[in-house]
């Protein structure tokens, strides 16, 4: 493999003038970067990463811990800070947790046992030892979408709670009175929020949340499944079913059809999050958008800037109603249009 004096050589110029141009140091002719350009084309010289790290002591490398890799909503933020990163010059190095606190602390320990410059975290939890630890020690952290409240870390997620409200409003003015809802992990921030913005929002309207309608799930299709099931049980069932999350809504339309029952005639759906394929289900479904690629980049920002000496910038930017006709109303045609989030990372 050739080295960085092989390529010093076929140039005609220093080491020094090589390494220059290989960092786009401006002192450098034209005529001698054109050289070296040539000769690291011709003899396919690729720069040791690992030599330059130590010599930098930053591996340009960031690290992202999500909750779960299955789930449309991370995949689009994954894509993002990724695509973010490398615009900055970063590589990104993507943890699945897959919901498991072990599984966290595995890739967190990972990441930093290989030297990433900063750490992209979605907690699965409220922390554990090695979570906070790390959060309080010396490399730059930031949280995405999900938090861990009290520790002081800059948070990078969208507020759902007016689009929540907007939510409600759409539902009371198509008559229903009975709400129930399908709730992430109380561990969670995100799980912990969409329930206290949705029993908010209904005291607004004088509706009660009763417990009875108020089913736990783990932000799983079948968590979905199986508290819908319980739903439709009650002797009294909710006249909707709002869903925490975009999996966990699918879960609930699948139970609702497995008893030959039909979305929205016998029972409304609404989701948290948009997702692609909720325009082609049948019907479309009525869903909390959040603006998920312009969190990842701002993530990314926030920590790059940690990184790089700069004071970071904790954003909190607005999730958005999406009305189609899973609640019983026929949608205004906008809606209908695949989320912004699939077609490009706007
Ligand atoms: N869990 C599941 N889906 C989500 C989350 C979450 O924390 N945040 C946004 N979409």
């Amino acid at each position: 493999m050739a080295s960085i004096k092989d390529v010093a050589a076929e140039a005609g110029v220093s080491v020094a003038t090589v390494s220059r141009v290989l960092n786009d140091h401006p002192s450098v002719s034209a005529d001698a970067r054109a050289r070296v350009l040539a000769a690291v084309e011709a003899l396919g010289y690729r720069p040791n990463a690992v030599a330059r790290s130590l010599r930098t002591d930053q591996t340009r490398t960031l690290g992202l811990v999500i909750s779960d890799v299955m789930n449309p909503y991370f995949t689009t933020l994954a894509r993002s800070v990724e695509e973010e990163a490398r615009a900055l010059g970063y590589s990104v190095v993507i943890g699945n947790a897959d919901e498991r606190p072990d599984l966290q602390d595995h890739h967190v320990r990972t990441l930093l046992d290989r030297r990433i410059d900063g750490l992209l975290v979605s907690p699965t939890d409220g922390g554990s030892p090695l979570m906070l630890d790390t959060a309080r020690g010396g490399t730059p952290m930031v949280f995405v979408d999900r938090w861990i409240p009290g520790v002081d870390v800059p948070v990078v997620r969208a507020d759902g709670r007016a689009a929540v409200r907007d939510l409600v409003s759409h539902l009371y003015g198509l008559g229903h009175r009975r709400l129930a809802i399908i709730a992430g992990p109380a561990a969670t921030t995100t799980g912990s929020e969409r329930v206290e913005a949705f029993r908010e929002a209904l005291a607004e309207y004088g509706l009660p949340l009763p417990d009875a309608y108020t089913g736990q799930g783990d932000f799983q299709a079948e968590s979905g499944r199986r508290v819908t099931d319980a739903f439709l049980d009650l002797a009294e069932p909710p006249e909707v079913v709002f869903a925490a999350d975009n999996l966990m809504a699918l879960g609930a339309l699948d139970a609702v059809r497995a008893r030959g029952m039909r979305v929205p005639q016998d029972i409304a759906l609404a989701a948290f999050d948009d997702i692609p394929w909720f325009v082609h289900t049948d019907p479309p479904v009525t869903a909390i958008a959040q603006p998920t690629g312009e969190l990842g980049r701002a993530a990314v920002r926030a920590l790059v800037d940690m990184i790089e000496g700069r004071p970071p910038q904790s954003v909190t930017l607005a999730a958005h109603l999406v009305v189609r006709r899973s609640c019983g109303q026929p949608a205004p045609t906008p809606s209908e249009q695949p989320p912004a989030t699939n077609r490009s990372l706007s």
